[in-house]
């Protein structure tokens, strides 16, 4: 199963990807992971993302692009993969797309989780995430069990840069320019699918199993 999942900052892609890849059995692949994690090892692919990163602006087509088709293309990605971040532009999915297909491989269905503007504001204001695992946590919506630290790994938990209310509206706005026209690319091809992102976590959850078996 090869899966995209589209959705605003906040609308819970972290949080879907997590627990579907490890039901499907299939990586979690997240861009803006793999560029924080290039940035904690001080590379020059992390020097490079964070410049952009910190203005919420989008790291250019052609990094991004180089570095999720290095990532799919070992060995653990061939059942398939969840892809959370990317693609962002209408370049990256013709890219995305024409690297599958020189393999005889497509994307099988895009995720769509809606969520509202108001709500995706809520959450980033009270997002903390796991340093170690990624795993996102709300301290309204879904607090870990004990304070500062990750259910699933022990980890410390940390407050994203980026979630500042000033970056958060300028990640929106760059995502209704540049990212939201990737929901009728999708529905073009045959592959959206949509759930309602403002349930409980598993409701989400459930609904996104649902829709994804559906043919
Ligand atoms: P990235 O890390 O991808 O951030 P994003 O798209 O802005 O999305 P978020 O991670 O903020 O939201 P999410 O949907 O994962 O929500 P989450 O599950 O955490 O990108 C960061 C930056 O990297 C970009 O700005 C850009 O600079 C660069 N970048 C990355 N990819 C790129 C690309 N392809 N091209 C160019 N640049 C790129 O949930 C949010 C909160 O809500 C959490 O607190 C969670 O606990 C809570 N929550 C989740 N679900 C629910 C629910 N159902 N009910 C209540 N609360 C919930
Ligand atoms: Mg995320
Ligand atoms: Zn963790």
């Amino acid at each position: 199963m090869r899966l995209v999942l589209l959705g605003a900052p906040g609308a819970g892609k972290g949080t879907q990807a997590q627990t579907i890849s490890q039901k499907l059995g299939v990586p979690h692949i997240a861009s803006g992971d793999l560029f924080r994690e290039a940035q904690q090892k001080g590379t020059e692919l992390g020097r490079l993302a964070k410049s952009y990163m910190e203005r919420g602006a989008l790291v250019p087509d052609e990094i991004t692009v180089r570095m999720i088709l290095e990532r799919i293309s070992a060995p653990d990605c061939l059942r398939g993969f969840v892809l959370d971040g990317f693609p962002r532009t209408l370049e990256q999915a013709e890219a995305l797309d024409r690297a599958l297909a020189t393999e005889g491989k497509a994307i099988d269905k895009a995720v769509y989780i809606k969520v509202s503007n108001e709500e995706l504001i809520r959450r980033l204001s009270g997002r903390w995430i796991c340093r170690n695992c990624q795993m996102p946590y709300n301290i309204i919506s879904s607090p870990p069990r004990v304070r500062g630290r990750c259910d699933a790994c022990g980890g410390e938990l940390y407050q994203r840069p980026d979630d500042s209310e000033e970056t958060v509206k300028r990640r929106l706005d760059v995502y209704f320019a540049q990212t939201a026209p990737l929901i009728n690319y999708y529905l073009g091809a045959g592959k959206l699918v949509e759930v309602n992102g403002e349930q409980a976590i598993g409701e989400v959850e459930r609904e996104l199993l649902r829709v994804i078996a559906r043919d």
